[in-house]
Formats: C-alpha cells, sequence, structure tokens
C-alpha cells in the first residue's frame, strides 16, 4: 500500500529537496542516536538524526512513530519534541519491557529504525481563541510535551494555558528543569501534585484530579487534552465535565499494544475504530462508549 506525502524526506543518496512524492508508510528509516538523558529511574529521553543525511523531520503534536530496536522489536512512542524544531527527533519512554528495555541501553552511534509519523494529533487548530488545559498523569506529560512547545511558540493565539501534572512521587516527575521553566511565565499556569509525599516535597499531595476545581479556565470556552493512565484520564474527565466541559472539547490520548501502525492489522481495534489511524488522539465524545473497556 502507498500513499503520497508532501514533506522533506531523507534520501540515501543525499539529495534533499521539497517534493511530493510517493513513500510507502510501512517504510522504516535509520536513526542515529544522538544522546539519552535519564529523566527518572526507569524513563529516558533521546535525541535522534537521520543516519544516512537529510535534516527535517516534519510532525503535528501528539503524532507517534514506530521506533524498531534492531534484532528486538518495534514500539509505537509518542513524539515529546519541540514540533517546530524538526532537525532532531526526540521520544520519551518508560523501560518496561523487552524493546523498551533494549531502547535504554542504546549508546550514542547506535541506529534504530523509524517509520511515521502517525495518527491524529492534539487540536491544537481547534483550540485557538480558547483556554487550554492540559491533564497529564505520569509518563503522560511526554505526548503532550509537544503540544505544550506548540501552545507557547504561539501564545498570542489562545486564552489562559494551564498544567495540571500528577505522577506518584516526586521522584518521577519528568522533565523537572523544564518545569520549573515553565512555572516561571507568567503566561502559564503550571500545577503539579503527588499521590505520595517523598522527601523534601512541599507541594502538593492527592490525585492530579484534586487539582481540578481550583484550576483557572473558562468552562464554556476551554479544549481538555488529557493523557495518562485510563482510570486517570476517567476521573480527569468527570471531573473536568462537572466544571462544564462538554466531551466534544475534551480529547484524550489512548493507547493499546499496535503492530502495523497504519490500520492494516486490527491489533489495536478500539470499537469500530483503529487507535493508530483514529486516534491515538480522540475526542471523549466520539469513543465514550467504549472508554475503560479493555482490549476491545
Ligand atoms: C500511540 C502510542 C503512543 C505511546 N507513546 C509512548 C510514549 O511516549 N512513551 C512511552 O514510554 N510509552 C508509550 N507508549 C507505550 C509503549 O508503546 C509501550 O510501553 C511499549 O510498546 C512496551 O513495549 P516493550 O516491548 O518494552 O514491553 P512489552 O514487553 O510489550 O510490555 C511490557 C508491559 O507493558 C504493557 N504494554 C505494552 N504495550 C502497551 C501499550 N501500548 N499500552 C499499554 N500497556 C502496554 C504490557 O502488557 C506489559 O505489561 C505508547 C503507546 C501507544 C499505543
Ligand atoms: S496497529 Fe495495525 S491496525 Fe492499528
Amino acid at each position: 500500500m502507498r500513499r503520497d506525502f508532501n514533506f522533506w524526506i531523507f534520501m540515501p543518496s543525499k539529495i534533499l529537496e521539497k517534493q511530493s512524492v510517493s513513500i510507502d508508510p510501512m517504510m522504516t528509516r535509520p536513526f542515529r542516536l544522538l544522546r539519552t538523558r535519564r529523566d527518572t529511574d526507569d524513563t529516558f529521553t533521546i535525541e535522534l538524526m537521520p543516519a544516512e543525511g537529510g535534516s527535517e523531520f516534519a510532525f503535528q503534536p501528539g503524532q507517534f512513530n514506530m521506533l524498531y530496536v534492531f534484532g528486538v522489536g518495534e514500539v509505537p512512542i509518542s513524539i515529546s519534541g519541540d514540533p517546530g524544531k524538526t532537525n532532531v527527533l526526540v521520544h520519551t519512554t518508560r523501560a518496561v519491557g523487552a524493546v523498551t528495555r533494549a531502547m535504554k541501553n542504546l549508546k550514542p552511534g547506535d541506529v534504530i529504525g523509524i517509520r511515521g509519523p502517525y495518527g491524529t494529533p492534539w487540536p491544537v487548530k481547534k483550540a485557538e481563541g480558547s483556554d487550554v488545559i492540559i491533564v497529564a498523569g505520569g509518563i503522560g506529560l511526554a505526548p503532550l510535551r509537544s503540544s505544550i512547545y506548540h501552545l507557547l511558540s504561539n501564545r498570542s493565539s489562545y486564552g489562559k494555558v494551564v498544567l495540571l501534572y500528577g505522577t506518584r512521587t516526586p521522584g518521577d516527575i519528568l522533565y523537572k528543569k523544564e518545569l520549573e521553566k515553565w512555572r516561571s511565565r507568567f503566561d502559564f499556569e503550571v500545577h503539579i501534585s503527588v499521590d505520595r509525599s517523598i522527601g523534601s516535597w512541599r507541594g502538593n499531595v492527592g490525585v492530579v484530579t484534586t487539582l481540578i476545581p481550583k484550576a483557572p479556565f473558562s468552562a464554556s470556552n476551554s479544549i481538555a487534552m488529557i493523557c495518562g493512565p485510563e482510570i486517570m484520564m476517567r476521573y480527569t474527565v468527570q471531573e473536568l465535565n462537572k466544571r462544564g466541559l462538554t466531551y466534544d472539547r475534551i480529547f484524550v490520548s489512548m493507547e493499546r499494544n499496535m503492530k502495523c501502525g497504519v490500520g492494516l492489522c486490527g491489533h489495536c481495534q478500539y470499537g469500530p475504530k483503529f487507535i493508530c489511524k483514529d486516534g491515538a488522539v480522540f475526542s471523549f465524545e466520539s469513543i465514550k462508549d467504549w472508554f475503560m473497556k479493555r482490549e476491545l
């Protein structure tokens, strides 16, 4: 199956042109690891460049790639970098199993396979002119970070922008330095809460949904973007709905095991939808009948 894409491509011959080309959406391209940064005990961020030359990797906030660790396997991971900086590809991953652990052990200079970008974006266009409330749980901040970069780069297009971020413990907080920087901005409200306070933590304690009742946003003119464990997303949707946000203005990012990533194999079927092709970002309105039903 082939589709036409119009973007900068990486050509082995190092001939780079912006042109309309026919690219196999299943084609894996080699990318070289520039560096790995450890975010927490089990989570790390990798930066990659095309191994065969070329420069740009265009994507929309919220999209994901299929990352292939040679000889181990392939997994879907959201792009966590800045969509405005297309010269480097950034992914933040939690090491949970065979492929993600092998990825954590890669060294600068190692090569992995990338195909993508795939999936639907966060509704950053639809949110223009509205307040934006972002609710992240744990590693869920990674798929939302590209959207935060977009909102901050286009700050005047939005009303209030609020991030509510919850993790199990202070040690699980991702992107600590960046969160500090964001917190110091007058035009971005950042509130963090941990389930369990450990060490010198002086901030909020409690699940992230406890931050919603006081969050400063206009229920009649807001868009919400949520990513985290399904149980957290369920209670977040309930709380936002209590504040008056309707389901069509609440967006969630869903996860299921994937194989093809392009709507061919059926592995990620979710009711009548495929998460890889129709999502992973959905309006809650469009999936409310299947939400919380495992492996539909
Ligand atoms: C669209 C999409 C975007 C994603 N983005 C990110 C991201 O930005 N960062 C990140 O760390 N992870 C992300 N994931 C999850 C990631 O794909 C899985 O953690 C990864 O596939 C695990 O592979 P593994 O071989 O290391 O572990 P496995 O051996 O396959 O699994 C280890 C454990 O994780 C569970 N698991 C595996 N895959 C999934 C899944 N997709 N959803 C829920 N549980 C799963 C398994 O049941 C098992 O308990 C995303 C998933 C999807 C579908
Ligand atoms: S992963 Fe194959 S259809 Fe979604």
